[in-house]
């Protein structure tokens, strides 16, 4: 949520290195782009509202030049997505410029302060404070400063700060938002994710929390809380550019959900080993996995729907209760959590501040947490006690799809490695799971195939205003990441339903031509989907169904119906996901809308 970018080199291409990192993290958010070198001397600030478009337009007319600069694009919080707004924040001597991700939570104590100083805000931001702070507590000393601005200030944030009178440093600092730190020769970068900076080194410094650093051309000091010089590590980023790119696809959405074969294949040879074994290395070497009576696993969005999967797995393949939990409501609903707690914390981003905050409570209780997520190096990764990662790529686009298939295979490895290290199944049960995982790679290609098919259903249904997702047991969380996926991207208001539910108030909204989707997977189900299909048709509804061969019932009784294989009751699911992945992009492609970034949402949600 907000991207940062910031440049030192020695070289004038500030404004252009910017820029081009700006254009890697619009994903973050794209209410408003900006940027702040200094030239000659003094600050040069140029921001506007809308997509990053906007501001490389105003400054095609305008050369600038500079060695040292920041830039943001912004997913508003405080104040309407307008160029006042737009980051970065100047403070009233024009000496200060400020870049900020997160939310400092006390701004308005500060601000009143500050106007009583005679301070004038130029904006509705909350960030605006900490380049009026920064300016009022200045010694001289950017380290020393940043120390009493953060004494100031409380909340979330990645701050980025230049100063007039430091023609050649960059001042950082950061709390729960992430901030990474890229090294190269004569020149450095801060940034708040790896693709902004990847184009010019693979050297990456991960900020840790409470830290704050300076950055200079050719150098990086980095302080803990006590203010304390910190040897940090630096990691080398092994993935590629054209990960980040969309490789001739028309949107990185397209592209993602094509990965998924491979992905989930990279995924399978990362975790099992050549004998047939699940094998994450040294990662749970220190877990006494008897000890644990229950899971918990937390998450939000499409996150979250992956969990409700994982659910399934460990109650049938480990018998253990198992709780799912939304990440933001975990937290308030005082759940009971001890030293037999296993809570699992699924993160594409890994940067969540909500999963973030329920991860550091179950900490606090004792529990032993195990992170799932895509990026290396990320917050809640380094939070945990154990990390596995998804091995899904970079993924772009806003709406999630080959994080959530590879969430949904690790999970299932993790509760077959669980169960077998605690004697709950054999070795032939062990390979019998398997099998049903080898499978996944092809039969999810062959889903691909029906894109033309599914890009035609799409045409049928892209003027609709609402609709419904169905399904039953394991389907029923299909169909909601189904209903997510539509919602966030076609604008499209769709809700999930267990289909048996409907009859019990939502039925009274279907009417002739309502669309409604229904997922059916599960056979000791079919005749119950099909008489719930049959509800909603006599009342009109257009019935779309994702359904195997073998389930006549629901066959015969749909207008529309998508086919995918058989892979056993458990991963049937993440095949069943995929066409509706395709219909949601499909359906956002005919109404025209900008797929890859959908209006109001980012990436990488860093606010509570
Ligand atoms: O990075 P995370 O997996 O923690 O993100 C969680 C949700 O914000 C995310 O899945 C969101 O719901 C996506 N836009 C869904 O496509």
């Amino acid at each position: 949520m907000c991207g940062i970018v910031g440049y030192v080199g020695n070289d004038e291409k500030a404004v252009e290195i910017i820029l081009d990192g700006l254009s890697k993290l619009e994903y973050r958010g794209y209410d408003s782009a900006g940027i702040a070198v200094v030239e000659n001397g003094e600050i040069f600030l140029e921001k506007k509202s809308g997509k990053l478009e906007n501001l490389v337009n105003s400054l095609k007319e305008k050369d600038v030049f500079s060695n040292v600069g920041i830039g943001h694009t912004r997913w508003a919080t405080h104040g309407n997505p307008t160029d006042r707004n737009a980051h970065p924040h100047c403070s009233n001597d024009g000496k200060v410029a400020v870049v900020h991700n997160g939310i400092i939570e006390n701004y308005s104590v500060l601000k009143d302060e500050l106007i009583k100083k005679g301070y004038i805000f130029n904006s509705d931001t909350d960030t605006e404070v900490v380049s009026q702070l920064f300016s009022e507590l200045y010694t001289g000393d950017l380290i020393e400063t940043m120390f009493k601005v953060k004494e100031r200030i409380r909340g979330s944030y990645a701050l980025g700060i230049i100063h007039k009178d430091y023609p050649n440093k960059i001042i950082c600092a950061r709390k729960e938002s992430p901030l990474i730190i890229g090294i190269g020769e004569n020149k450095k970068f801060i940034a708040s994710d790896v693709p902004a900076i990847l184009k010019y080194t693979r050297d990456v410094i991960f900020l840790d929390n409470g830290e704050v650093a300076l950055i200079e051309e050719d150098k990086v000091t980095v302080l803990d809380k006590n203010k304390n010089i910190v040897n940090k590590e630096i990691t080398k980023i092994e993935w590629d550019m054209d990960q980040a790119t969309k490789n001739g696809y028309p949107h990185f959405m397209l592209k993602e959900i094509e990965e998924q074969p491979q992905m989930i294949e990279k995924t399978l040879s990362a975790y099992i080993d050549v004998e047939g074994h699940i094998n994450f290395g040294k990662a749970f070497d220190n877990i006494d996995f008897n000890k644990f009576n229950e899971i918990h696993i937390i998450a939000c969005g499409t996150a979250y729907h992956a969990g409700l999967q994982g659910e399934f797995f460990f109650k049938k393949i480990n018998g253990l209760r198992t709780n799912v939990d939304i990440a933001s409501e975990f937290r308030y609903n005082d759940p009971f959590l001890d030293e037999k707690s296993l809570v699992i914390f699924l993160s594409q981003s890994g940067e969540t501040l909500d999963t973030l905050m329920a991860l550091k409570l179950a900490k606090s209780k004792g529990a032993t947490t195990i992170a799932i997520t895509n990026v290396l190096g990320s917050t809640i990764s380094r939070e945990a006690d154990v990390v596995i990662y998804t091995l899904a790529g970079v993924e772009i686009s806003v709406a999630s799809t080959k994080a959530y298939t590879t969430q949904v295979v690790t999970m299932y490895l993790i509760s077959l490695y669980l169960a077998y290290r605690n004697k709950k199944i054999t070795e032939e049960e062990l390979q019998k799971y398997l099998d049903d995982v080898y499978k996944l790679p092809e039969n999810v290609g062959n889903i691909l195939l029906q894109k033309e098919k599914i890009s035609n259903i799409a045409k049928n249904i892209y003027k609709k205003d609402r609709g419904f997702y169905l399904g039953r047991g394991i389907d029923d969380k299909t169909a909601k990441e189904g209903s997510l996926k539509m919602k966030e991207i076609s604008y499209i208001h769709t809700e999930a339903f267990p289909a048996g539910e409907l009859k019990h108030g939502p039925i009274a909204l279907i009417e002739e031509g309502t669309m409604v989707v229904v997922v059916s997977t599960q056979d000791s189900m079919v005749e119950k989907v099909a008489s719930n299909i049959k509800e909603v048709r006599a009342r009109g509804a257009y019935v779309i169904s994702v359904t195997k061969e073998t389930h006549k019932e629901v066959i015969d009784v749909s207008d529309e119906v998508i086919i995918v294989n058989n892979n056993g009751m458990l991963l049937t699911p993440v095949l069943s996901v995929v066409p509706l992945q395709l219909l949601a992009y499909y359906t956002a492609v005919h109404k025209g809308l900008d797929v890859d970034k959908p209006r109001n949402l980012a990436k990488s949600v860093t606010v509570e």
